[in-house]
């Protein structure tokens, strides 16, 4: 059964017909073509696919496209302003807290989230909005850099 579905994603409005049973995170990365929500365990134990869903941080796996209706959705590919990186993306890049990527927008879309909702996180607070993010490359210690860097310069 097919469901029509209206939202935001991205500051662009949407309106797409979702069969019952798709994901969010399917639905962003095979309907709306945003391949930078990744797909890590699919059972919401990596946070890999996370994307924010009215000012929260949400894993799409576990969610369904049907119950985002009326939400507004920001990715990853949302972050980044007129081709400018974000405070978070840059720090990223000049920390090394990247080495696949795989997990990088799950972390920089969940350090976003953080600092809009706090922005002077003390360094607790930044490990506990990583807390159920997994990264297999970098050991998190460049990773919470990062993001510590990023809340300085903002
Ligand atoms: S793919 Fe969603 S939490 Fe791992
Ligand atoms: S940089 Fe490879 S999984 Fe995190």
């Amino acid at each position: 059964m097919e469901h029509k579905i209206r939202l935001t994603i991205n500051g662009n409005k949407v309106e797409k017909w979702v069969k019952s049973q798709t994901s969010l995170l399917d639905f962003l990365r095979t309907e709306m073509e945003l391949t930078g929500v990744k797909e890590g365990c699919g059972v919401g134990e990596c946070g890999a696919c996370t994307v924010i869903v009215n000012g929260m941080t949400v894993r799409s796996c576990l969610m369904l496209a049907v119950e985002a209706d009326g939400t507004e959705i920001t990715t990853i590919e949302g972050i980044a302003k007129n081709g400018e990186l974000s405070n978070v993306q840059k720090s990223f890049v000049e920390k090394g807290a990247i080495q696949c990527g795989f997990c990088t927008p799950g972390f920089v879309v969940a350090g976003e989230n953080l600092l809009d909702r706090k922005p002077a996180p003390s360094k607790e607070d930044i490990v506990e909005a990583f807390s159920g993010h997994l990264c297999r490359c970098t050991g998190y210690a460049q990773i919470i850099e990062a993001m510590d860097h990023a809340a300085q310069n903002r």
